[in-house]
């Protein structure tokens, strides 16, 4: 791919695809690049899991990373991202990840025929998520060998949610059934063609996968958060201890974290046997080479496998 910026652009056979190569990452697999290889990492908005992973990743292409400090760059001088990235492609970079808070902040850069790095989107503000969608699914396939009527539910702060747009509409792709869960006034019109509403009580007795999202604090106004506990989310929203033991024995819990301890989770829950959340950050590494290789693919930078 030229660049990978959103799960609109992926058929399912494309996703499946960017699993099972991870999957061989994850067994050892290695790629032989054609010629050194530059990245660099731009999160304009904070990250710990999706930056480093990306990093990780890109270590293990083989890869050389070039430091990009987003707080100490010539962005506060007023520099645009467009010029940004046209400097880095100037000074040998090949292909970048990026995030920032404005949704889809990543159309003027591919619009512009000056720019020929690959772009990896690692997150436009409510927009979407691709990388974390893309390790979501591996973790749920690692786990179930299918998608085809699984009972899949997204719970929490969906209205703020890109993990929740980006899965809502791959899981669609696979054959799952989605489900929504969490304050009713978060759920609105675009999530309605793609699943139903139900209270958590009655989700956790039926669902396959819980999928809980992070309360985005920065992102409500001030009279949300003034009127939010902690206590009351989780006693209505989240999942508590007793909710946990009346879920299916199968049955497995995934947040993209990071994970607002006793708020959306219970927080001895967080990493109790059926939590995967820890495990989708491992499988982050290896879906995010998965997306660096398939740029350095695109570029011819990689030896045929
Ligand atoms: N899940 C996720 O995107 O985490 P970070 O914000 O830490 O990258």
């Amino acid at each position: 791919y030229a660049n990978v910026l959103s799960m609109k652009d992926l058929s399912s056979g494309e996703v499946m695809n960017f699993i099972r190569e991870a999957q061989q990452f994850k067994a050892g697999k290695q790629i032989e690049l054609t010629r050194p290889v530059y990245a660099a990492n731009l999160f304009f908005e904070n990250s710990t899991r999706t930056h480093t992973s990306f990093e990780m990743a890109e270590r293990k292409l083989g890869l050389n990373v070039v430091n990009f400090d987003p707080a100490h760059s010539s962005v506060n001088k007023g520099e645009t991202m467009a010029d940004t990235l046209k400097t880095l492609q100037a000074i040998g970079v090949d292909v970048v990840a990026m995030r920032d808070k404005h949704n889809e902040y990543y159309q003027e850069l591919v619009d512009d025929r000056n720019i020929h790095v690959g772009i990896a989107n690692g997150g436009d503000g409510s927009g979407e998520h691709p990388s974390q969608s893309l390790l979501d699914m591996m973790t749920i396939y690692e786990e179930f060998g299918f998608f085809e009527g699984l009972k899949v539910a997204i719970v929490g702060d969906l209205a703020h949610s890109r993990v929740a747009r980006s899965n809502m509409e791959v899981l669609n792709k696979l054959g799952a059934r989605v489900y929504f869960g969490g304050p009713k006034k978060w759920f609105d019109d675009r999530f309605q063609a793609f699943g139903t509403w139900m209270p958590v009580d009655d989700l956790v007795d039926e669902m396959d996968v819980m999928m809980f999202l992070r309360v985005q604090h920065e992102r409500l106004d001030s009279k949300e958060n003034a009127n939010f506990t902690a206590a009351g989310y989780n006693a209505e929203f989240g999942l508590t201890p007793e909710r946990e033991a009346r879920m299916q024995e199968h049955a497995i819990i995934m947040h993209p974290a990071p994970v607002n301890r006793g708020v959306e989770i219970a927080d001895e829950l967080v990493e109790c046997d059926r939590s995967r959340i820890f495990t989708q950050m491992q499988n982050g590494v290896f879906v995010r080479m998965a997306v660096m290789a398939s740029l350095l693919r695109y570029k011819g930078l990689v030896e045929e496998d």
